[in-house]
């Protein structure tokens, strides 16, 4: 057997011990309510549900019709009343070293009843929407709990995002609070935060209309002249500090919104996602039991994600706390203040599951293996990768390096959009091979179709589509149910089915294999990105005319940005400068993480005859390929001028 197509079977320890069994594929596809119903029965519910799925008004879906719950009670409470509440619920690591907090299940009740107290003291009600705009301190997951408690909505937006991008989505969800801190921690320096809230919410006719009030956490207390606007801004510790920690929590109904999340589409405008409670939770616990192989009390699980994607919402927050976990957490970057941190961290807390994005995984690669063999790394036993394909040189790496061969990895597909996992070896049942998600999981339905809806032949390329609900699906687009319907079902409308806009194929054992985006995403570091964005972020900048942005393949990010620009007529092309200026337009319009690897300043952009910007030829050109099909172009020729600005 060649390397390349060597399979990796389960240990027979893992086999006898693992939480998930062959049969249960055979079991949930007998019968998929009847197996999603029993996941759900994983929860408390105050009052039990009287129908598992309702698709009649499909594609909004109703799942566990009837039933109510307190997501908050089932990731916290129900643990202290179980007589867990000493447990560690979260080893929390601030990025300054020796910077750090343990807390148990009962503390974690504490302090959620605290902010639940003070929410709805300033007259927060079920359904209000709270957006929190927060590094990865404690208060973050604690304001998440909080909201859960109180059936409001927390939008969550990620701390590296603009004011620009915090203002729109503010606006968006109407938040009536934001959540923030003073400053956070960045490769050892305290940077402002606030002041992004600050700019985002602005003052008088610009004031975001809905904002009442802005909560601080004292986090790097580093501005001594901080900005502050009467009446509307609070310190935490003044407020929710001072709270009872007793806080009776009410059920909702297994359909009400528990959260927003934000995400790039193929327009300019971010979607917010809309999940519910009832079955967005049964996933993010039935995933986190089975793919995680999760034994209470004995696993520590860490996953790398920050809060601000969905990644950091399920498997930092509600996934683990569900079932009563052990979790780290941890504030800062992989080399803060050096590349031993991550090692350091698993050594000292004793992490068993260790959840990452490839893009680290080929960064730690780059550093080299003596940093990680530095370190005594046998208390892991799982490992897990997601957000972008894993190339198998670093599944191989990761298993041999960071596993040290022992440990099952399991390649998990899943997007915001689905709430969990959807495709993934199963511990303990999959033998796997590098770089492929395997298959869907019990109850979960996934298939490979062409243009028409044929499934496609083993190693054929084709669309990903999911073609039966599942309970922690997307219930919509925040204010816009055409959008939904447009976005996810209509491509297979005649067949019902969710097209995920990822290309894949089956090989010849019937190994799925996910092979990236077929639409204008990109994914950059497993960050989810559309063309759209960054096309609109650079022409805001009075220089640029027009702008054609592609994700060309990079080695460490999975794919980099890299944009094709024309000037204003009568514009100078003052070089680096004018790139430089290019790239700031795009860090205060979206983010840091979006600003193109590459800018090229060229006289003319490919186009067809029609008008449309020849993206694909674009990509060639930044690959370093030969050009494809150039036929359908106006002039071919732009792309000698083109090459000869790259040379
Ligand atoms: C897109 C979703 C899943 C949470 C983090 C990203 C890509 C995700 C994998 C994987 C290949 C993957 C897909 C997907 N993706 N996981 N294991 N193998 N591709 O969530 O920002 O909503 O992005 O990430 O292209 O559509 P997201």
């Amino acid at each position: 057997m060649t390397e390349a197509s060597k399979v990796y079977p389960p240990s027979d320890e893992f086999v006898a011990g693992a939480n998930a069994t062959a049969e249960m594929y055979a079991r949930a596809d007998a019968n998929p309510d009847e197996f999603w119903a029993e996941q759900a029965r994983r929860l408390d519910w105050a009052t039990p549900f009287t129908q598992t799925l309702d698709w009649s008004g499909a594609p909004f879906a109703k799942w566990f019709v009837g039933g109510e719950l307190n997501v908050s009670v089932n990731c916290v409470d129900r643990h202290v009343a179980a007589g867990k509440g000493d447990r560690v619920a979260i080893h929390w690591v601030g990025e300054p070293i020796d910077d750090t907090r343990d807390i148990t299940y009962s503390q974690l009740k504490d302090e959620v009843s605290r902010a639940a107290n003070y929410l709805s003291s300033i007259g927060l009600q079920a359904g209000d929407r709270v957006a929190i705009y927060m590094p990865m301190v404690p208060e973050a997951i604690i304001s998440m709990l909080a909201c859960a408690r109180l059936g409001l909505t927390h939008s969550v937006v990620f701390a590296g995002f603009s004011a620009a991008a915090l203002r729109s989505r503010v606006d968006d969800a109407e938040a009536k609070v934001v959540i923030t801190t003073d400053g956070q921690f960045r490769r050892g320096e305290p940077a402002p935060l606030k002041a992004a809230v600050d700019e985002a919410l602005g003052t008088g006719d610009d004031a975001a209309p809905s904002i009442e009030k802005v909560i601080v956490v004292r986090r790097t207390n580093h501005d001594p002249d901080l900005n502050w606007v009467e009446g509307r801004d609070v310190w935490w510790e003044d407020t929710v500090d001072e709270q009872s920690p007793v806080h009776e929590a009410e059920a909702f109904d297994a359909e009400h919104p528990l959260f927003l999340l934000y995400t790039s589409g193929t327009t300019g405008k971010p979607k917010g996602i809309v999940h519910s409670s009832g079955g967005y939770l049964t996933q993010a616990s039935y995933t986190f039991h089975n793919v995680f192989d999760h034994k209470e009390g004995r696993d520590v699980f860490w996953c790398g994600a920050d809060i601000g994607w969905v990644t950091g919402h399920s498997y930092l927050v509600y996934g683990p706390l569900s079932n009563g976990a052990t979790e780290v957490i941890y504030e800062g970057t992989p080399n803060s203040p050096n590349e031993h941190r991550h090692f350091q961290i698993i050594e000292k807390y004793g992490v068993t599951t260790y959840y990452i994005a490839p893009t680290l995984i080929r960064t730690f690669m780059k550093w080299g293996r003596e940093i990680p063999d530095a370190h005594d790394l046998s208390s892991l036993r799982l490992l897990g990768s997601v957000g972008e394909p894993i190339n198998p040189e670093a599944w191989r790496w990761y298993n041999d390096v960071i596993g040290g061969g022992r440990c099952p990895i399991v390649d998990t597909w899943w997007q915001t959009e689905t709430g969990g996992i959807m495709i993934s070896p199963l511990p303990g049942v999959t033998a796997t091979k590098p770089g492929s998600a395997m298959r869907p999981l019990p109850g979960i339905s996934a298939t490979i179709v062409d243009d028409n809806a044929n499934p496609v032949g083993d190693g054929e390329q084709g669309y990903l589509v999911l073609d039966r609900p599942w309970p922690g699906m997307l219930r919509g687009i925040w204010g816009d149910p055409e959008r939904f319907k447009e976005t996810y079902w209509s491509r297979f409308e005649d067949q019902g089915w969710y097209f995920a806009g990822d290309g894949a194929r089956y090989d010849e054992d019937g190994a799925l294999w996910v092979l990236g985006r077929v639409d204008d995403v990109m994914n950059v570091s497993g960050h989810r990105i559309s063309t759209s964005e960054v096309e609109s972020a650079l022409v805001a900048h009075p220089a640029v005319a027009e702008a054609a942005v592609i994700g060309a393949a990079d080695e460490t990010t999975g794919q980099g940005i890299v944009a094709f620009v024309i000037l204003m007529g009568g514009i100078e092309n003052t070089g680096d400068a004018l790139i430089a200026e290019m790239r700031q337009q795009v860090a205060v319009d979206i983010s840091p993480i979006a600003k193109p690897r590459e800018i090229n300043i060229v006289p003319e952009l490919p186009k067809t005859r029609s008008g449309k910007i020849m993206r694909r030829l674009l990509k060639d050109v930044a690959e370093g390929r030969e050009l494809g099909d150039t036929s359908t172009l106006v002039d071919p020729s732009v792309f000698e001028a083109i090459r000869a600005k790259r040379a």
